[in-house]
């Protein structure tokens, strides 16, 4: 089960976790650590720190922490042994013999594999005359042949088996076929294609794999589009369409909208930085994608009802994840695919004005809020009023939020400090109800015992040696060269918290044979949890307190607190038991 030692030695030499949690997180350099903002939580401050003498990371906002392994793990979302695969690819390192299971990471990789097959499957129809008129199709689309190559884009043909006897004939399995929801079970129990006649829209993943397709028929027949369901390589929601080519375009935003065919029009007319969320409502860990590249994106979703209604969802998802949302609305109902083609020539350049003269998110909710009200009645427009400052009131910052009210007022013609008056009275219930859950959050943390492990739960143990044994581990993980001095004083039996004691078990007994002890050595003996914790027990004591004085002063509370512990077991025992005890500690003593 268990990768060799030196494997997992030569991997963490190989991906020093500074530059590698710097491609995901801007580090900056405070003494010997690094600090930034978390990627794992939504972070106003920067929490997360990077210890490269211990080769780890902990967040004090959402205490994530661990080794460089944990880190691409819950960054790429992988298991174990493909985070250690990752980086071993990163490092342009083999993999060892395979004595350990990655049956799951083997079927991933077969899927993309059958994805990239299919996909230039699917590309190759062009040229042939079951799939010319899938070609033509894009054609009338106003695709170009370069746009067309530069998506990839194909055609499924009208046949019950192509696909499948192609990939077959490349020996994947019918198993492999199924679970990339490239083939279907017909009744009879045959392997059948999924799509069939459709052009084709390959989903491409950051790291360059097909992971899913999107199919568009020809016809008016439904489902216009059929996309793929979810595999082990694909979730619907999480992928975004386009995002591999968006997210290294120069602009400094993405405009985000509602389809395939949007997106690579606009690709086309030059707007490098469109996506779509691939027929579902936008989700928070797409917003958090689009985030991670840039700060701001632009709705530009169908003017239809429907559109109009995902516009206000994707406003407020975007907005928790503290997105700069601006809105494009598309004039005369149009989608912007059409809106680009219907304008000719002018396409492009008509939507780079639409796209400079575009409202925030907050211009654009008033607008749609005051369509709700008669406002020519003096009732409905104090009730409209009304609502508008509520809506103003969860502006957080101060000059943004009297920019509006003051824009507004001009707008309706009412007295400004009135309004200001009925806004400042939401602004203050709206700070009082975030106080209140500020006030509940903290006391649930003060109260919850944080990360101890199971075995210390319940059982009355003094923390003032648990808390002392947490500086001894940390301090061992930045001084291992005082191993020997610190096992001799304080042999793990002392140890009180059991969890403590396996930690410092295995720290001491890598130490003492001469091996390294970064977190990564010994992680695979953890569970990702207990690894967060280590991470935070090392966080917690990483400060000036890391000096010899201060690791004897560790060192006596363990063994006070342990002598307390030990007589007060003591007085509990009978006499035979205690002159055993005295016994047993003469022998070893003489030994
Ligand atoms: P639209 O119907 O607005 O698509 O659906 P569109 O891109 O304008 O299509 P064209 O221009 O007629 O080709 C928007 C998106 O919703 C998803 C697709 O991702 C589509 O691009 N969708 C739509 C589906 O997944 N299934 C459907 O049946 C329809
Ligand atoms: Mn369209």
């Amino acid at each position: 089960m268990a990768l060799p030692e030196e494997f997992l030695e030569e991997l963490r030499a190989n991906n020093d976790i500074t530059s590698v949690i710097s491609s995901y997180v801007n580090l900056k350099k405070r003494g010997r650590n690094y600090v930034g903002k978390c990627p794992f939580h939504n972070d106003s401050t920067p929490s997360f720190t990077v210890y490269p003498d211990t080769e780890s990371f902990y967040c004090f906002g959402c205490a994530a922490g661990g080794d460089v392994i944990t880190f691409i793990m819950r960054s790429e979302q992988l298991v174990y042994i493909d985070a250690v695969k990752y980086l071993a690819q990163r490092a342009g390192m083999q993999m060892p013999e395979n004595n350990y299971d990655d049956s799951f990471s083997k079927l991933r990789m077969r899927i993309l594999e059958a994805n990239r097959e299919a996909a230039k499957f699917y590309h190759s129809q062009f040229f042939s005359e079951a799939g010319f008129q899938g070609l033509s199709y894009l054609r009338t689309r106003r695709l170009s042949d370069q746009t067309i190559n530069k998506f990839g884009l194909g055609f499924a043909p009208d046949s019950w088996t192509a696909l499948t006897d192609h990939l077959l004939n490349k020996r994947f399995t019918r198993y492999e076929l199924l679970q990339a929801n490239l083939s279907v079970e017909s009744k009879k129990g045959t392997l059948i294609d999924r799509f069939r006649n459709r052009v084709m829209f390959p989903i491409i993943d950051l790291k360059g794999n097909v992971v899913a397709f999107g199919g568009r028929i020809m016809t008016d027949e439904k489902p216009k589009y059929l996309n793929t369901s979810d595999t082990p390589v694909f979730k619907k929601g999480e992928g975004l369409f386009a995002f591999n080519i968006a997210k290294n375009s120069k602009s400094d935003k993405f405009i985000l909208c509602e389809g395939y065919m949007d997106v690579i029009a606009l690709h086309q007319a030059g707007f490098d930085f469109a996506v779509a969320a691939l027929g579902t409502a936008l989700t928070s860990n797409q917003a958090r994608m689009l985030k991670k590249y840039k700060e701001t994106v632009v709705l530009c979703y169908d003017s239809d009802n429907a559109g109009q209604l995902a516009t206000q969802r994707a406003i407020n998802i975007l907005r928790k994840e503290n997105v700069n949302v601006k809105v494009l609305q598309i004039p005369e109902g149009k989608d912007p695919d059409e809106y680009i083609k219907r304008n000719g020539a002018d396409g492009a350049l008509k939507f780079k004005l639409l796209l400079d003269s575009i409202e925030s998110d907050i211009d654009y909710k008033l607008e749609q809020l005051e369509t709700q009200y008669d406002i020519t009645d003096t009732d409905g427009k104090v009730r409209f009023l009304t609502q508008a400052a509520r809506m103003l009131s969860e502006i957080k910052n101060d000059i943004e939020r009297n920019v509006y009210a003051s824009k507004l007022c001009e707008k309706y013609k009412v007295s400004l400090n009135d309004f200001e008056l009925q806004l400042a009275k939401f602004v203050r219930s709206n700070n009082y109800r975030s106080s209140q859950d500020e006030f509940k959050r903290v006391k649930k943390q003060l109260t919850e015992k944080p990360h101890v492990s199971a075995d210390d739960k319940g059982v009355k143990k003094a923390t003032r040696a648990i808390r002392a044994e947490e500086a001894l581990i940390s301090y061992l993980m930045s001084n291992p060269d005082m191993v020997h001095s610190v096992y001799e004083k304080v042999p793990p039996e002392k140890i009180s918290s059991e969890f403590n004691r396996r930690v410092y078990t295995a720290l001491t007994q890598r130490l003492l044979s001469g091996r390294s002890a970064g977190f990564i050595d010994f992680s695979g003996e953890f569970t990702e949890e207990e690894n967060a914790y280590i991470a935070a027990v090392f966080a917690k004591f990483n400060n000036e307190l890391n000096v010899p004085q201060a690791c004897s002063e560790y060192i006596s509370v363990i063994l006070e607190e342990n002598e307390k512990q030990t007589a007060a077991q003591l007085a509990e025992k009978s006499p035979e038991e205690i002159q055993k005890y005295f016994d047993d500690m003469m022998k070893a003593k003489k030994k």
